[in-house]
């Protein structure tokens, strides 16, 4: 899958992570992690090693983390990539989701592929790394479904 549309969203994000997060180091693009290097390092605390919602996290959060094994069978049989990739993202969650116990990916992930960079100019191909990373993901997740 592939999403072409320029996502503003995210561009407010690297500037928000800009001043919240200006201290880590940037990831070369050669140097972006697979997404199951992706998924046990920061999902799966929560989330469990095989994507069941029994990470060791998963006990001290308000809400349970999902069952990523069955996000299709939630939903009659259908991996929505897109839905799924919103969901990552994050940007775009209501303020309780926010608020709440998942994570906004696209906030960390962009820290990581803008790094220390403050130009501007640096903003749209990170954006694209981001983009290729939460990809990689939900690829990852469509082969986890049961
Ligand atoms: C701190 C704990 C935590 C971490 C870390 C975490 N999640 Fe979640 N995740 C949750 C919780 C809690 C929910 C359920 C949110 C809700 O129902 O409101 C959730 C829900 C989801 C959903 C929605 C599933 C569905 O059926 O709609 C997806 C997809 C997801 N997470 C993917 C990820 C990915 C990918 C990562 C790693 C990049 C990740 N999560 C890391 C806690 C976490």
């Amino acid at each position: 899958m592939k999403f072409t549309h320029w996502s503003m969203n995210l561009l407010y994000g690297a500037v928000l992570t800009l001043i919240s997060a200006a201290s880590l180091p940037a990831i070369a693009e050669d140097e972006l992690p697979t997404a199951t290097q992706d998924f046990q390092n920061y999902c799966a605390q929560c989330h469990g090693a095989e994507g069941r919602g029994d990470g060791p996290m998963a006990a001290e959060l308000q809400t349970a983390p999902s069952d990523l094994t069955r996000i299709a069978a939630r939903n009659d049989g259908v991996f929505s990539s897109e839905d799924v990739y919103y969901t990552i993202e994050g940007l775009d969650m209501s303020v309780s989701h926010v608020a709440g116990d998942m994570p906004v990916w696209g906030f960390w992930f962009m820290g990581q592929a803008v790094g220390e960079g403050i130009l501007l100019e640096d903003a749209e191909p990170a954006e694209d790394r981001v983009r290729d990373r939460i990809e990689a993901l939900v690829d990852y997740l469509e082969t986890l479904q049961e």
